[in-house]
């Protein structure tokens, strides 16, 4: 009988709540507990939190009594994060994975992958940060396609959508700076954070590269809003940021080039509420580009029978799904640390309960 791993749920926003649904339907995991914040989902059961069959898990909200629970791995879905509350969990014991950062802080944060890395050997553990981006089109896929190439001039990976369903207030007003003025955001203390976070996946394509970044470049652009636009998150009001263009960009030893741009706004493509428009790549979805002796575009989209909502639900179950998946590799892990996309086997979906062990 294949080994299970027992799991606890940190967080239920738009992320957590996906991950809770793939933990219950997961073959290899057992939902063993769940942390909330919310007043309203304290003493409920986790299945009615996210609207699937009960499940016997109970939400709470006392962080003491996770840290006593007894679980092989946390999923920690939070937004804001907080590295005291990750090192905490991997001091008790129990494996790590999450959407949020960190990636790959050994350049950016030497500190944080210091103390997560003392933490997990305290714990006999591992920590993994993966997702959707970062976690997936800033490293790890990119990185796979370079296996195709010789000399790689340039990579970039764009991600470009409307994000006006999403829901989640700190994401879409904080970190990608929706709402906000362009001085409040050019001001923000997270815009040092987000141009680390970003670097990251730039230093791990390096890294996987077998070479190191030696300059970063950041670019911030912003169209407002030429008139009050709805969102999931309430009014993005006239003359406030309404597109956000970032370009986080690291040359390395070598001179290839590595470009992570976003860009996210709440409007459909014909831009019609915005004081400007940009040229867009895209509607929405992502773009990984690979420029030197082999040349590749690898486009990632969503059909286009699905609309707005559900865009923006997929795209955030991938995120969710792609750490959840994660878990197994992450607990089997030798070696306790932090670890990234070069360090475990290759992360696939799970359907059954057979032995991947060959
Ligand atoms: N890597 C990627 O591709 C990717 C993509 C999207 C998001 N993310 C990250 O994933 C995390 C979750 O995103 P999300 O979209 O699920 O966000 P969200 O919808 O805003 O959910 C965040 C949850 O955090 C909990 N929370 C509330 N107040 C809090 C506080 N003061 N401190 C800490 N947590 C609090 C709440 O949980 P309860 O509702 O259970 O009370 C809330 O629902 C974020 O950190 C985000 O940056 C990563």
């Amino acid at each position: 009988m294949p080994k299970t791993y027992k799991v606890i749920q940190w967080a239920t926003g738009v992320v957590g709540s996906a991950a809770l649904r793939s933990v219950v339907r997961h073959p290899k995991l057992e939902l063993v507990g769940l942390k909330v914040y919310n007043d309203d989902k304290k003493g409920r059961d986790a299945g009615d939190i996210v609207g699937i069959d009960r499940t016997g898990g109970i939400a709470t909200q006392d962080v003491d009594e996770i840290m006593a629970q007894e679980a092989d791995c946390v999923l920690y879905c939070p937004m804001p994060w907080s590295l005291e509350e990750i090192c905490r969990l991997l001091e008790t014991g129990k494996h790590v994975v999450t959407p949020c950062p960190y990636w790959f802080p050994f350049v950016q944060n030497p500190d944080t992958a210091a103390a997560i890395n003392e933490a997990c050997r305290r714990g006999g553990v591992n920590f993994h940060a993966s997702g959707c981006n970062p976690g997936g089109i800033a490293e790890r896929f990119p990185l796979t396609f370079t296996g195709w190439c010789n000399r790689i001039d340039r990579i970039t990976m764009t991600e470009c959508g409307d994000c006006s369903t999403y829901s989640s207030e700190g994401v879409m007003r904080e970190l990608m700076n929706l709402g906000k003025t362009p001085e409040q955001a050019e001001r923000s203390p997270i815009k040092a954070m987000l141009a680390k976070s970003w670097n990251e996946p730039i230093d791990m394509i390096a890294e996987g590269l077998g070479s190191e970044v030696v300059s970063y470049e950041a670019k911030h652009d912003y169209i407002l809003a030429a008139e009050p636009i709805e969102t999931a998150v309430g009014i993005i009001e006239e003359g406030t940021i309404a597109l956000n263009h970032y370009r986080h960009i690291g040359r390395t030893r070598e001179g290839t080039e590595i470009v992570q741009e976003q860009i996210w706004y709440v409007d459909d493509i014909q831009q019609n509420r915005l004081q400007s428009k940009m040229d867009l790549p895209r509607e929405s979805g992502w773009r990984i580009k690979l420029e030197g002796d082999v040349n590749l575009d690898i486009d990632i989209d969503f059909p286009p029978e699905l609309n707005q909502d559900q865009r923006v639900a997929q795209g955030l179950s991938t995120t969710a799904f792609h750490v959840v998946n994660s878990v197994p590799l992450v607990c089997e892990a030798p070696d306790p640390g932090l670890k990234t996309f070069l360090d475990l086997p290759m992360i696939t979906g799970c359907m059954g309960t057979h032995s991947t062990k060959r």
